[in-house]
């Protein structure tokens, strides 16, 4: 919003350090996009999703921006820089040599598409034909960064071709039941095949050296495998939540606060022996508290769970959707300032506080938090 004139420094190891520089998403010409491999397991056959695709109602994006901006207002209150995106037209066909699909998404949730580590912004594979081209609306930041931070480094995974090679047929939801695809996700039998490395920035957590990555629909084995080879100084865990049947994006699952603290929805615990990894390291893990909602808002793609997709500021400062009562009475007992943001009708954009944004600087340095390997 340029009301900063602060250095740029591109600097993030982790969820909780304090804030200082972040992006948050756009909701301009956002669409529903066509289905597509990808996106068909996820919509339930009773989602007021399903058949449904275009640019967004107007009213709804206008609303959008509204809650987008004042979430804006109130970090830079704090403090805290922030940049847009730039939107680009999706509601326009697009293709490869390979496919061609209907429209784009949209430019929010950034959490998606950049991960920051260290001075490195990394632009994900992403694994939605609807979503390949979505670094573009970053480009124009990334290029300030860049220009602006001689340490920054802006990286790219390769571009996955997302061919039908990289889903498995048959996965529709329409064949399968709930129970059934508990059991196949239970098994790690996902959507997504091991044709090509696929990640979306939004199944990583950074925990400093050690990064807790989801193995689900949007993050495959040879993705977390890159993921390996590139962050060389860290280390990579796959982790996976048997109770969740569409496992996309670890934020709405698995959230830690501050160091030694993490919320774990509680219909999405994460097994045993993954457990034992951040006991035996003196983290804690309680149950998240359940949402405030029985149902998402209208044409959402994300569950209620968004209850716990929360934006820590810094070790005492959690902003928290302000319909959310029962999160924010746990995130207060657990000794943090909670601050309340109307932001229920973005969520149908694809996400809620932690989604919509993506760090760009928070304080601190890399640290080891889980000697015990
Ligand atoms: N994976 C996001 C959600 O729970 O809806």
């Amino acid at each position: 919003m340029g009301v900063f004139s602060t250095p740029t420094i591109v600097n993030s190891w982790n969820e909780w350090d304090p804030l200082k520089h972040v992006i948050v998403g756009v909701a301009d010409g956002c669409c529903i996009p066509p289905a597509e491999p990808a996106s068909e397991p996820k919509i339930p056959v009773d989602s007021d999703m399903r058949g449904r695709h275009g640019p967004r109602p107007p009213e709804t994006v206008a609303h959008a921006n509204e809650l987008l901006n004042d979430f804006v207002r109130i970090l830079e209150g704090r403090g805290i820089r922030v940049d847009r995106p730039t939107p680009i037209d999706f509601n326009q066909k697009i293709s490869t040599p390979d496919w061609t699909h209907g429209t784009m998404f949209g430019c929010t949730p950034p959490r998606d598409v950049l991960l920051t580590l260290g001075s490195e912004m990394l632009e994900a594979t992403m694994s939605y034909r609807s979503r390949w081209f979505e670094y573009l609306c970053y480009r124009p930041l990334l290029k300030r960064y860049c220009s602006e931070d001689p340490n920054m480094r802006h990286e790219a995974a390769p571009k996955p071709r997302l061919t039908d090679r990289s889903y498995k047929p048959d996965y529709l939801s329409e064949n399968i039941t709930i129970e059934e695809r508990l059991d196949m996700v239970a098994r790690k039998d996902f959507v997504t095949t091991e044709e090509e490395p696929l990640f979306d920035a939004a199944d990583v957590l950074r925990f400093g050296k050690d990064l807790v990555v989801q193995h689900g629909f949007t993050t495959n084995l040879l993705g977390i495998d890159w993921l390996k080879r590139h962050f060389t100084d860290h280390r990579v865990h796959a982790v996976n939540f048997p109770g969740d049947p569409y496992p996309i994006h670890i934020d709405a699952t698995f959230t830690p606060l501050r160091p030694g603290l993490i919320i774990n929805n509680p219909e999405r615990r994460l097994p045993d022996q993954q457990r034992a990894f951040f006991h035996r390291n003196d983290w804690e893990i309680v149950d998240a508290a359940p949402p405030a909602h029985n149902e998402p808002p209208p044409l959402c793609y994300s569950s209620v769970w968004l209850s716990m997709n929360v934006l820590v500021l810094d070790q005492q400062t959690v902003c928290v959707e302000e319909t959310e009562v029962y999160q924010a009475e746990q995130l207060d007992k657990l000794g943090f300032e909670v601050i309340p943001i109307p932001f229920r009708e973005v969520y149908p954009f694809g996400g809620a506080l932690h989604c919509n944004t993506t760090d760009v600087c928070r304080e601190g340095d890399c640290q080891d938090y889980f000697p015990n390997q």
